[in-house]
């Protein structure tokens, strides 16, 4: 063999070893991210969208379930907590929510004029509030504390300035205030 074809040959398993070394890298990148996958979606446990609902979005602040005095967190009669809530341009209503930890909460939703949207601090509550239609979730809040709730559906010029508050208080708490008050906020009055 000649000094030539000791080169070519050591050449092509320097190029094989290399290749070995990225055939690993990248098997070991495409494990991580279907892991990724996996973790996520089985931790954040995916929310289907709610069925179709709507509301006439001209008689919202006269009659039905969102006028005013109806806006808020409320224990049913059934003992579910819901938070009823709306948007407009360029604010939430009520802009302070409460709501218990570690207690199924369900959200009824809607937006008086354009497309809003909204989601809390970390949590898995993320949603589009579309005008004539009722947005329903259910989510829970593991930590009490106040997290931040901005609109994220671009929706005007004020839209950055759009947010609202969630204080979420330990469940005791929570429902002994909920004795007192028809309709729970956190908002100063
Ligand atoms: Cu409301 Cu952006």
């Amino acid at each position: 063999m000649s000094a030539a074809d000791v080169n070519a040959l050591r050449a092509e398993r320097v190029a094989a070893t290399a290749e070995r070394r990225w055939l690993f890298i990248v098997s070991a990148i495409l494990v991580l991210l279907v892991a990724m996958m996996i973790v996520t979606s089985l931790h954040w446990a995916a929310m289907p969208p709610s069925r179709v609902e709507t509301v006439d979005i001209r008689a919202l602040h006269v009659q039905g379930e969102f006028v005013d005095s109806n806006l808020g967190t409320a224990v049913e009669p059934s003992g579910q907590v819901t938070v009823r809530l709306v948007a407009q341009q360029y604010s939430f209503e009520p802009p302070c929510i409460v709501v218990p930890a570690d207690t199924p909460v369900s959200f009824r939703a809607t937006s008086t004029d354009a497309i809003h949207g909204f989601v809390i601090g970390t949590t898995n509550a993320n949603t589009m509030l579309v005008p004539g239609f009722v947005t329903t979730f259910t989510t829970r809040f593991h930590k009490p504390g106040t997290v931040l709730m901005p609109c994220h559906e671009y929706c005007g010029v004020g839209h950055e300035a759009m947010w609202a508050h969630v204080q979420v208080v330990p469940t005791q708490e929570f429902f002994a205030k909920a004795r007192d008050v028809r309709r729970l906020t956190c908002v100063a009055r």
